[in-house]
């Protein structure tokens, strides 16, 4: 059963300063603690503000100990404007401090079976990740996780998903499973604006949608501005 706790910004920048503030915050512990951060970035639109107070906070971390993973990815070529790794990369990853052999894009360019095999090495060398970010599709998916597909949240199942049947634009993609998504030490979902208030109504009321299968020990954050909780 998820755990969930929801964190209401009145405003897009209130949402950005205190996700960010967070995000550091959470990386000053792991590296305190376990001398690395691991953390999973989200694809769509909504992360690429926090993206960009990531890179203006160069001062702000000891970037040389992060560690940078995808949720999900596009079987798209690789320098595919639309891919979660192109977006994030210009946001941020391609002008930071962080070390290139640090950053992990999902290999998706070889499709969606051999771009989750080849991730799915990767991943291995990670118990628990630090911090996994997730978006919210307004149909309540998150990561590659769609409505009335397998999600992966079995404990036996393949942690990295061949997806070949999504939704929308892009009908193949690379995933990790739900199972695997949980086993972060902790996992913040962003979602701003009202588009994605019917998505989280349903959440909130208990529908079992893909974002309710992500299941951590710990509960997960859910941050949006207040368009998409209530109305104001
Ligand atoms: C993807 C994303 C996906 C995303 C939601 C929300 O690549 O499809 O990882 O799960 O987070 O679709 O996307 P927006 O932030 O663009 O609304």
């Amino acid at each position: 059963r998820q755990q969930k706790r929801w964190h209401v910004y009145p405003t897009a920048e209130d949402f950005e300063i205190r996700v960010v503030r967070g995000i550091l915050r959470m990386a000053r512990e792991a590296i305190a603690v376990r001398g690395a951060f691991c953390i999973v970035l989200a694809g769509g639109k909504t992360p690429a503000p926090i993206y960009r107070r990531l890179a203006a906070a160069r001062m702000e971390a000891e970037w040389s100990k992060w560690h940078v993973y995808w949720g999900d990815e596009l079987c798209l070529p690789a320098d595919d404007p639309a891919r979660n790794s192109v977006i994030a990369r210009r946001a941020w990853l391609d002008d930071s401090p962080i070390p290139a052999a640090q950053i992990h894009p999902i290999p998706a360019e070889f499709g969606p079976q051999g771009g989750a095999e080849r991730y799915a090495e990767v991943v291995a060398g990670v118990d628990e990740f630090d911090l996994t970010l997730l978006g919210l599709g307004e149909d309540g998916h998150t990561a590659s996780l769609f409505p009335g597909r397998d999600w992966g949240a079995d404990p036996d199942s393949a942690e990295v998903l061949a997806v070949t049947d999504a939704p929308g634009a892009c009908a193949e993609r690379v995933s990790l499973s739900a199972n695997r998504l949980s086993r972060s030490r902790e996992v913040v979902f962003l979602a701003t604006g009202f588009g994605k208030f019917s998505a989280v109504q349903r959440w909130r009321c208990g529908e079992p949608l893909p974002a309710a299968a992500i299941t951590p020990a710990c509960g997960v954050d859910i941050c949006l501005t207040l368009d998409a909780f209530d109305f104001a």
